[in-house]
């Protein structure tokens, strides 16, 4: 079983956030019809597969300011939606530090064979200081999460894909290490990270099947993704790149506009002021500033991943174009959040999606009559 799925590779794919927070994914007092337990996520789960996402990324949190008062753990809710689907894969995230990749590595294999084959990690690097102090754990400075990170991808590869594997790190060690069974996936369950600074850039260039960084302009995210695949190259190693988006179709544009105005307007400063300062630990703090968060405006905050900025709010035709310009600058995924999950990934199923594999065989078209 090889570990793409059976998706045309030439097709951007999509993904959305498990509200397996509670709050939504948005900091404001605007009615969200969304639901955190686990009887509307596996009823979410089945309307997204129905609708054409072939992904779904769980949350990992200890502890969250900014409303997200209670946090379900990530690899159980994770095969908890897998056992109520068919198709989709999904993405269940891990702290290193919390977790050991011994412990990681079997868990998910397991997960892996009970699927068949439908498991996926996000590997994120920490960037709230107060979950870490408040469950004891260690907290290195931003560059070194990362170096512990990528010795926990590289132990996490090792284990899925050799017998008697030995490692030597600074933060792990394996001696003669074999895992059975392992995985079924070939050559393992695909591993994603989070992140836009430096240190997140350099160890998808080098470890990570996908690199997942938050909303940004066209231009903001072709410059990270041109920067990444150019290292990538020189390291001789491919990246996949996931871009999150809020994503507010309507019928019309107004509508849409008029729900992004009222999800700010109903904002709670305390909320978002709060997880601004808690970010300040995370991008802002890296030597070159240019991480997560680093530039983001109280409005931007709002959506915790910068999901306005990708401006995936329009009316179907909109944001389909918008999807299918992320797609030509390098994207091959867009991670979705939305206000009413169900209803709004029906909606995108059903309206925006069409329009996106339209436009997509246009354009095919169009390149194979050029040549
Ligand atoms: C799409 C996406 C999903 C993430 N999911 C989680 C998560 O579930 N839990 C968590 O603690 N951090 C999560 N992160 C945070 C990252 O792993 C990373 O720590 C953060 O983006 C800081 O990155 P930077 O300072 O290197 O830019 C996520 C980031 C992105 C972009």
């Amino acid at each position: 079983m090889t570990t793409e799925n059976n998706s045309n590779p030439q097709q951007i794919r999509f993904a959305y956030w498990v509200p397996n927070v509670s709050g939504g994914l948005v900091v404001s007092n605007i009615e969200q019809r969304t639901d955190w337990g686990i009887d509307y996520n596996r009823r979410l789960a089945q309307a997204a597969e129905k609708s054409g996402f072939d992904y779904a990324l769980s949350q990992i949190r200890f502890t969250a300011g900014y409303g997200a008062e209670n946090q379900h753990e990530s690899v159980s809710f994770s095969h908890a939606i897998l056992a109520a689907t068919e198709k989709l894969k999904v993405i269940a995230a891990i702290l290193p530090g919390p977790w050991k990749p011994a412990l990681a590595a079997k868990q998910l294999a397991t997960i892996d064979q009970l699927t068949h084959g439908r498991i996926a990690v996000n590997i994120v690097s920490g960037w709230f200081r107060g979950e870490f102090d408040a469950i004891g754990e260690e907290w290195p400075e931003h560059d070194e999460r990362y170096v512990r990170s990528e010795e926990f991808i590289r132990s996490l590869k090792g284990i899925w894909t050799q017998d008697n594997f030995s490692f030597d790190g600074k933060y792990y060690q394996f001696k003669d290490y074999t895992l059975k069974p392992k995985p079924l996936q070939q050559p393992h369950p695909e591993i994603f990270q989070g992140g836009s600074s430096r240190a997140a850039r350099d160890m998808a260039s080098r470890v990570s099947d996908w690199y997942f960084t938050n909303g940004n302009t066209v231009e903001g995210i072709k410059a990270q993704i041109d920067d990444i695949r150019a290292k990538a190259q020189s390291n001789d190693h491919q990246v996949k790149i996931g871009v999150n988006a809020f994503i507010i179709a309507r019928d019309s544009e107004e509508e849409a506009q008029a729900v992004l105005q009222e999800i700010i307007d109903k904002a709670n400063p305390e909320a978002v002021n709060a997880f601004g300062d808690a970010t300040r630990e995370a991008g802002a703090a890296s030597p070159e500033g240019e991480g997560n968060w680093a530039k983001s405006t109280f409005e931007d905050l709002v959506q915790y991943n910068d999901g306005f900025k990708t401006n995936l709010i329009g009316t179907p035709q909109q944001v389909a174009e918008r999807i299918v310009a992320l797609k030509d600058v390098g994207v091959d995924l867009v991670l979705a959040g939305f206000l009413h999950f169900i209803e709004e990934v029906e909606y995108f199923g059903e309206k925006v999606l069409p329009l996106v594999r339209e436009l997509e065989a246009r354009k095919k078209v169009q390149l194979e009559e050029a040549v």
